[in-house]
Order: structure tokens, then sequence, then C-alpha cells
């Protein structure tokens, strides 16, 4: 029997050597101005030293003041390129694929200043009050996302996913419990899916390399949106080119969750389903055994990894042990050894 979880995936014209991805995490270690520091690169490069197929970079700010902490990472400006282009190559010199997620933090941002939403509501009561974004404000966004492709492009990146998910700012237009506006983005699924159809046609102008979109599937409140809600938004990104969906939950607003091991893959399901377009399942997935019924009963097509990959950067040789078989591993860790 093959084991799906280490079989290559190939996505527009890029092979992943496996479906073990590392999701995109914040490690709060940049330095004030976004740009990488000494923590970086151990970490991300260890996770490839690992075996995992595609290393997530975590939200990457495309603006200074979407930024989710002041020491979130940075790509709003050219000199944070170099950087981030050695963390991309630490990655891939190791047969890995290197990943950028790319994010604006919205009313969840903490930088000092003031900060930007749909509307002037806040997350919570503890939260700023965000000034709702004027059309000059959204047009800057859309264009700071292009610039932020582009940068990544140069940087070496792999793939791009764009952060619409947690309840930052594109999650935000998304669910109509965060946006309350009556112009063209708001209101309809259309209007509230006009800014994310702007950011994706913008980003593909200067992308020919997959993307991701990474979804707040559901919003875990009677009022908000559920996981079929997204399908057409999902069938929209399809059409647009979007490559696949990483789909995630919750973060919109401060709603209970019910987690439990694979409580998500189920919305991965409706979405790839309902809009016949591959996606990505994650969220308590911590096992091969998990992992590998994920893929073989077809709910995903990649399984991302957080908090398995924090506790043990060499997650897949365990998964591989696992699922009784052998995986490649550095030719430093080979000799004499089968792992
Ligand atoms: C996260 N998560 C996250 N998600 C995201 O889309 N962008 C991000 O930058 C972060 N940052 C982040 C930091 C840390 C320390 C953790 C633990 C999580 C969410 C993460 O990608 C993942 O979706 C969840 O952790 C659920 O998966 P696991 O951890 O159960 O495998």
């Amino acid at each position: 029997m093959t084991i799906k979880l280490f079989e290559p995936y190939e996505i527009k014209n890029t092979i992943l050597k496996n479906r073990i991805v590392m999701s995109p995490m914040c490690m709060y270690s940049a330095d004030e101005d976004g740009f990488v520091t000494s923590w970086h690169p151990t970490h991300y490069e260890a996770r490839a030293v690992g075996q995992v197929g595609l290393v997530f970079l975590e939200a990457t700010a495309v603006l200074p003041e979407g930024r989710i902490s002041n020491n979130d990472l940075g790509i709003w400006q050219d000199a944070q390129i170099d950087g981030l282009k050695q963390l991309a190559t630490s990655i891939q010199r190791h047969g890995a694929k290197a990943a950028i997620q790319l994010g604006h933090a919205g009313r969840k941002a903490t930088v000092p200043g003031e900060i930007f939403a749909p509307s002037a509501n806040a997350y919570n009561e503890e939260s700023k009050i965000p000034t709702a974004m004027t059309k000059e404000k959204l047009t800057e966004l859309v264009k700071a996302f292009k610039k932020a492709a582009y940068r990544a492009d140069q940087a070496g990146f792999d793939i791009i996913e764009i952060h619409a998910a947690h309840g930052y700012l594109i999650n935000e237009f998304l669910s109509p419990l965060a946006n309350k506006r009556n112009d063209e983005y708001g209101g309809s699924v259309e209007n509230r899916y006009r800014i994310l159809k702007e950011v994706v046609d913008e980003v593909k102008s200067v992308w020919n390399k997959p993307l991701f979109v990474r979804i707040s599937a559901n919003d875990f409140t009677e009022e908000g949106m559920k996981p079929a809600d997204y399908i057409p938004m999902a069938k929209w990104m399809k059409e647009q080119g979007v490559d696949l969906i990483d789909v995630s939950a919750g973060a919109v607003v401060p709603a209970k969750i019910d987690s439990y091991p694979g409580y998500q893959v189920p919305f991965s399901e409706t979405i790839k389903n309902g809009a016949d377009i591959s996606t990505s399942a994650v969220g308590l997935i911590t096992s091969g055994v998990q992992a590998e019924e994920i893929l073989r009963n077809e709910r995903a097509d990649l399984v991302m990894l957080g908090r398995a990959l924090l506790r043990n950067p060499y997650w897949p040789y365990q998964a591989a042990k696992e699922l009784n078989t052998t995986i490649q591993a550095p030719k430093q860790y080979k000799r004499g050894w089968r792992m």
C-alpha cells in the first residue's frame, strides 16, 4: 500500500515532495520594523530538515498598520526582501517548498496609531475602535497586496497564501458579523467578496505561481458564516485562478469553539466537494494515521500542521514510522541507518 501522505503533490507546475504542510504561525520575533531576526532561520529551517513538504512563513504584513503585533514580519518595503529571501532559500535547500502568508490584521491590529476595518466596530471591549476604510484606503490596500506579492516573487517563494481568515481584515469584509457597510463592499455576498476579488486579481497580475487563500469557514455563531456559505465565494476564487483553499475557521467574533481532533476537516470537505476545488485541512491534526485518513478519503488534498510541528519539527519521520514506511532523510542522518 502506498502512503498518500508521502506521495508528491503537483499544483500548478509546482511539485511538493509530500502532503505535509507547516501551517503559518506568527513568531512575534521580527524587529520593530518587520525585519527577519536570527530566530526565524532556525525555526523554519528545522521543519525543512524535518522533511515537511511545504513550509509556510507566518502572517507577514503588507502594510505596517496591518500588523497583528509590533513584532510581526513585514513585506511592505523593498528592504525587507533580503531577509525573506534568505529564509526561503534556507527552506528550499532541504528540498521543501517555501510559502508566505500575506496578511493585514484589520481591526485586530495591536500596533500604535490608527487601525482600519470595513466598519467602525471593535472586535471586543478591550480592542481599539477601527476607522472604517474609505475607497482611497481600499485602493491602497489592494496595491499593497500586489506589491507584497511582487516582493514575495523577488524573494523566491514558491507559493503565496492570502490570509482571509481568523477575523483579520479580509475576513472582516467577507463576514456580515464585521462588515456593516452600505456601499459596494458590503451587504450582498458579491459585495462582501469584492475586496478579496480585487486582491486576488492584483496579486495574480504579478504572480504566476500557485496561490492559496485561507478562509475561516465557520464563524461559530447563529448569524455568522457557515461552511456552505463559502461555496459561492470558493467558486469565484476558482474562476479567478486561486489554486487551493486553506480551510480554517473562527475568530471573526469572540465565539466559543468546541475543538476536537480534526474538527475543521468537515469544513474542508464541504468546500472541496461544493466548489470542486483543492483544499487543505488544518486544526488538531496530530498523527500520521489521522493525516492519511483525511487524504485517502479525499477530505482534503494537503494536511497542515501547526502545534504538532512546534512540538516536534521532525514530525514527518514520526508519521512515517507510524505508517510503517521510510522517507527521504538528509544524508547526514542516513549513514548506516534507515529513517
Ligand atoms: C497560529 N495560527 C495562525 N494562522 C494563520 O493563518 N496565520 C498565522 O500567522 C497564525 N499564527 C499562529 C501562531 C501560533 C503560535 C499558533 C499556535 C497558531 C493558526 C495555525 O496556523 C493553525 O491554523 C492552528 O494552530 C490550528 O492547527 P493546529 O495547531 O491544531 O495543528
